[in-house]
């Protein structure tokens, strides 16, 4: 199983949508199956796959019940599967503020490994562990960082924005040391055609020193509608330039 946390310190620029589309294409179009997890208390992805519900336990229950930390479960007690065949998922919910605030009192270095330790038990289950974190490096995203092998970045044109994913380096930096295999790679999204997009972009590929996908995410009012709907955008609309833009995308992480 490959696990990948999708990732920025920046709020609102297609953490979400990358991660559910991403898990779609890979699940439903490519045969791959799939673990997603949602590790942002708004519950975003989990209300993409119509399985969000405020009193359900998912990666809170998994983070604090789990037989590794003396609770009674397995890690599989924690995964439901959704409408799509090859996609199960590890639902989120506010709650998962309160498991952060569990973990960080904790004083046992079980409180950043629970999520790889757990998962190991699903390994052989799964090609691919797609993770949809929150923009805080809180205690559960770092569990999701210390077990995923990659952390895809969304970046968009604008200068806060590009300096987002230099600080999400420095805030990688550290977890490095526990997670050699760790690294970035940033996919352009929300892109509109004009000259100084295209420079960006360029600039951002050839000179900013960070690995980039090829293909740049076309901005598209479907994907919009898609979040609206609260459905995975593919699901919504097979053929929006945005959803061809991630089937490239998908056939770079495939190639790797
Ligand atoms: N390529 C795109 N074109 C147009 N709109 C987009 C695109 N990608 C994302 N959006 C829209 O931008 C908004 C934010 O996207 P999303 O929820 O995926 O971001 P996020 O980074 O997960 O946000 P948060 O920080 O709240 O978790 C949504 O309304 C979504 O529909
Ligand atoms: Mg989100």
């Amino acid at each position: 199983m490959r696990t990948i946390a999708i990732m920025s310190p920046k709020g609102g620029i297609a953490k979400t949508t990358s991660a559910d589309t991403i898990a779609y294409i890979l699940g439903e179009e490519k045969g791959k199956k799939v673990l997603l997890i949602d590790a942002d208390p708004q519950g975003d992805t989990s209300k993409a796959y119509q399985r969000y519900d405020p009193e359900g336990e998912g990666l809170s229950g998994l983070l604090e019940r789990h037989r590794y930390v003396g609770g009674g479960f397995d890690t599989s007690y924690f995964i439901e599967q959704t409408d799509y065949q090859n996609i199960d998922i590890i639902t989120a919910n506010g709650y998962l503020m309160q498991t952060d605030m569990r973990l960080r009192l904790e004083r046992e270095k079980t409180q950043i490994e629970r999520l790889r330790e757990t998962l190991k038990e699903v390994d052989k289950q799964y090609d691919y562990c797609i993770c949809d974190c929150g923009r805080l490096l809180d205690m559960v995203v770092i569990n999701v960082l210390i077990a995923a092998e990659m952390v895809i970045a969304p970046v968009k044109l604008g200068g806060f924005e590009n300096e987002a994913i230099y600080n999400l380096q420095e805030q990688l930096d550290d977890l490095c040391e526990l997670n050699e295999k760790l690294h970035i790679k940033g996919i352009i999204t929300m892109r509109q055609k004009n000259k100084t997009t295209l420079e960006f972009e360029q600039w951002m590929k050839e000179q900013s020193g960070f690995k980039m996908f090829k293909t740049p995410v076309r901005r598209s009012i479907v994907v919009e509608k898609a979040s609206m709907a609260m459905k995975p955008l593919p699901a919504f609309s097979k053929n929006s330039v945005a959803v061809k833009d991630y089937r490239a995308i998908v056939e770079e992480l495939l190639g790797e």
